[in-house]
């Protein structure tokens, strides 16, 4: 995994580096082959009253001890409670701000991709990592790829750009090779083959012709690409050899750093910690700098079938 510490982009004022876009390319090029883009301080505008806010937050008022959850296209939060709704309200705007403050880094940050992806959910992180009592697929101390039930992705990629925002203790991660060496040990294992000769299916085109349809009626419309994506998250969750054998890298993130990774890539456990900010971003293929390495066309190449829609 590389770790590349950008020092030399801050906020407020930007770059101080000679050539932003080319140093940009590179910064894609690296995420998108699993590396982790690490700022030492937050690249974005976030007020201090807001961090103080969120620390003040009671864990009981979170609904059934979850992250809460914030909806950027539809102003909508879930998984805080409504006791109070002035608090609710605050929180609402609080990471409505916040959303759009990353948006606007990352559209001047990675250039290269500015305009081309899709925002996706952020999040408000204030439970404590270490000791959750979660079933096993759900359980992110555990390492895994991510890929979302409710938001297949058609190949698209899974960036996120997370915050510690506890003032005294690091959140701990572990991370593994990436995906381009993960899948050829273990996709096969996973199923790879069914849902490559499901991609290959005579009723493929009929599932194709339906598809605005179940995308009408609210459900997700998953491609072979994000069933096996799915597939593969539990997969890795389960597996014994995976999750014991695996080259780990233990990463600590202090205090106020932020961290940009695509998560469908590195695969990433999370130990310890509490108080995250996080915010996601599709990707779409081919807007990579380099679409090779894109688990999409990793597991195309493995298996010689078209797996997107
Ligand atoms: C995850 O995506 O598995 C959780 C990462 C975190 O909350 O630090
Ligand atoms: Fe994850």
């Amino acid at each position: 995994m590389s770790w590349i510490t950008v020092d030399d982009y801050r906020h407020p004022g930007g770059w101080t580096a000679a050539d932003p876009s080319a140093r940009a390319r590179q910064y894609c090029e690296s995420l998108e082959g699993g590396g982790i883009l690490f700022f030492p301080a937050i690249p974005f505008e976030f007020p201090e009253s807001d961090r103080a806010f969120l620390l003040s937050q009671k864990q009981s008022g979170f609904r059934h001890h979850k992250n809460v959850s914030y909806r950027p296209k539809s102003n909508l939060l879930r998984g805080a409670s409504n006791d109070d709704p002035e608090d609710t309200k605050r929180l609402t705007e609080l990471m409505r701000n916040y959303s759009n403050q990353v948006t606007r880094f990352i559209d001047q940050f990675l250039s290269p991709y500015a305009g081309q992806w899709a925002i996706d959910y952020a999040s408000f992180r204030p439970l404590e990592e270490q000791g959750r009592d979660l079933p096993v697929h759900k359980r992110n101390d555990l390492a895994h790829v991510d890929a979302f039930p409710s938001r297949p992705t058609n190949g698209g990629r899974i960036l996120r750009v997370f915050t510690n925002i506890n003032p005294t203790v690091n959140r701990v991660w572990e991370v593994t090779e990436p995906f381009s060496v993960i899948a050829p040990k273990f996709a096969n294992d996973a199923g790879l083959d069914r849902f490559a000769k499901d991609a290959n299916s005579p009723l493929r085109p009929l599932r194709r012709g339906i598809a605005p349809l179940v995308r009408a009626v609210g459900l997700p419309d998953r491609s072979p690409y994000d069933r096996f994506m799915l597939r593969f998250h539990d997969w890795l969750k389960e597996n014994n050899e995976f999750q014991t054998s695996w080259t780990k890298q233990r990463l600590e993130f202090p205090p106020f750093s932020t961290w940009l990774v695509y998560t469908d890539t590195v695969p990433h456990a999370v130990l310890s910690g509490r108080f995250a900010l996080e915010q996601t971003y599709i990707v779409p293929v081919n807007a990579m700098v380099v679409p090779q390495k894109s688990p999409l066309k990793v597991l195309e190449s493995m298996c010689g079938t078209s797996l997107s829609n």
